[in-house]
């Protein structure tokens, strides 16, 4: 809803444009309204709300009660979409993820995903899409029961930043980088999705999710397919998703005892006395797999993927170490091998790119030091840029499917995780095994140590 309302202020919805929500508290589209209002204001980011325009935008939202459970719903969203006229629809599904095939069924038999007569109708579904590769499968089934694959839009709002939408730009509009964007060049790859935070109330549905499935299979996959891809021959939206699904399909599938040696799992210190959180959970906050790609671009590359709660910092970033200079030439013990080349893409929470590069200190003497050649996206552009779900939700109502989740990829990410899922389903791990504040359990260094490389934890 901010992110709707941020559209509606820069003028950029369509006219006619107006949201119809539903409820199980019978609500009225007054109280409706006032609602919004009170939540937008509290959860816009960066600029308060206007409440000059607010009336303008309020005025199209309505509000429709009744249960996913009940057929009744249905029939009164079609009749309130009926009575506003409303002929391209939009269904968003930012309900419980144990009724998307409830709703998606109920949406077809009230006839209100059947496209005619130039009208669109499309399905945004929100994360996590299945649990494991099998649940993914029979959701696509049941969605494509009553959609078509091109009225499906899988929400994943990584994609939706404009620093990983960058990736591209950077990759494929510039020559420089991509001829070193290679195993001949690239050492190793670290993709971190840290969080300062814990569960925050809502560890019910932590204790059923993990890391692995709420942030790995989902967002960190995806970025490990933007980054490693092969160039798209065009830029447009079948033909990015192709390779982003390519990309997916060549990571390597684990054995059981890879897992072992390729994922860690954690748990902070007091996870278990979360509410809604069992005394001898098993669930994991924290999550590192060591990939593999098995194509020609990155074979023998590993890529380093992490996330975890309560970690030191709050940061989603990710590092590209490139293979150190073939002669150090400087003289033993310099900096040359410490500090090897790094460009590092940070997403969250400070977006832009850093380049870090030996320099020779001031002075008499050949002494090096690593510098940075940095690149803000806030210091260069000077405004703010749009937030994911503006720019996701503008997209869909667009037809434009390029940053979104196809079933191929959906897929692909689940069958990538499979494995871990499986192994860990039965471990019983010895958790808690990190404390609050620090950067997780010690089994993860030594998941890289065992390749000769380390965590970037500055
Ligand atoms: N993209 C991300 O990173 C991210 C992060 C968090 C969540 N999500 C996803 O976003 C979606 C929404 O999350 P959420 O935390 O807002 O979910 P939620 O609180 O569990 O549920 C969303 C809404 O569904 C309604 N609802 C539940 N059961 C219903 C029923 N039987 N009939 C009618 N309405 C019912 C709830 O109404 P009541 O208020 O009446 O209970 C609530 O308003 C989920 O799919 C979640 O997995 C995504």
């Amino acid at each position: 809803m901010p992110s709707l309302y941020r559209l509606a202020s820069q003028r950029r919805l369509p006219p006619g444009f107006c949201v119809v929500g539903t409820s199980r508290d019978g609500i009225s589209d007054q109280r409706f309204r006032s609602m919004m209002h009170d939540a937008v204001a509290q959860f816009l980011e960066d600029s308060p709300l206007d409440e000059q325009l607010w009336p303008d935008f309020a005025r199209n939202l309505y509000c429709v009660s009744g249960d996913f459970n009940d057929r009744q719903l249905y029939g009164s969203i079609a009749q309130k979409l009926d009575e506003l006229k409303q002929r391209n629809l939009l269904f968003y599904l930012a309900t419980p993820p144990s009724f998307f095939e409830t709703i998606v069924a109920g949406l077809g038999e009230a006839n209100l995903a059947r496209e005619e007569d130039h009208a669109w109708r499309r399905i945004v579904i929100e994360k996590p899409f299945g649990r494991d590769l099998e649940s993914a499968r029979c959701l696509n089934q049941a969605v494509h029961r009553v959609f078509a694959e091109p009225q499906i839009y899988r929400i994943d709002h990584y994609l939706g930043k404009e620093t990983v939408q960058n990736i591209l730009a950077f990759r494929f509009a510039n020559g420089i980088f991509e001829p070193v964007w290679n195993r001949r060049f690239v050492n190793h790859v670290q993709i971190t999705a840290a969080e300062t935070i814990g569960v925050e109330g809502r560890g019910g549905y932590y204790q059923e999710a993990g890391a692995l499935r709420d942030m790995i299979q989902s967002h960190l996959l995806q970025v490990t397919a933007t980054i490693a891809m092969e160039p798209p021959a065009a830029f447009d939206p079948e033909t990015v998703r192709d390779e982003r699904a390519r990309l997916l399909r060549a990571i390597k599938i684990m054995t059981a005892d890879e897992v072992r040696e390729n994922a860690v799992a954690g748990q902070y210190r007091g996870f278990r006395q979360e509410k809604d959180v069992p005394p001898d959970s098993m669930t994991e906050t924290y999550a590192a797999v060591a990939l593999q790609i098995e194509n020609w671009r990155w074979a023998g590359v590993p890529f380093y993927l992490r996330t975890g709660k309560k970690l030191m910092r709050h940061v989603t970033d990710i590092a590209i170490q490139f293979n150190d200079a073939p002669l150090a030439m400087f003289g033993p013990g310099t900096a040359e091998t410490a500090h090897p080349n790094l460009l590092i893409v940070r997403i969250q929470p400070e977006e832009g790119i850093s380049l870090r590069f030996l320099s020779k200190q001031p002075g008499s003497g050949m002494r090096l030091r690593p510098v940075s050649m940095d690149f803000n996206y806030g210091a260069s552009f000077g405004e703010r840029g749009p937030a994911a779900y503006e720019t996701l939700l503008l997209d869909a109502m667009a037809g434009d499917p390029t940053l979104y989740t196809r079933e191929d990829m959906v897929e692909a990410s689940w069958r990538a995780v499979q494995p871990i899922l499986d192994e860990w389903s039965h471990r019983k791990f010895d958790f808690p095994n990190y404390e609050p504040g620090s950067w997780g359990p010690k089994e993860a260094d030594q998941m890289l140590a065992r390749r000769g490389h380390q965590w970037r934890n500055s």
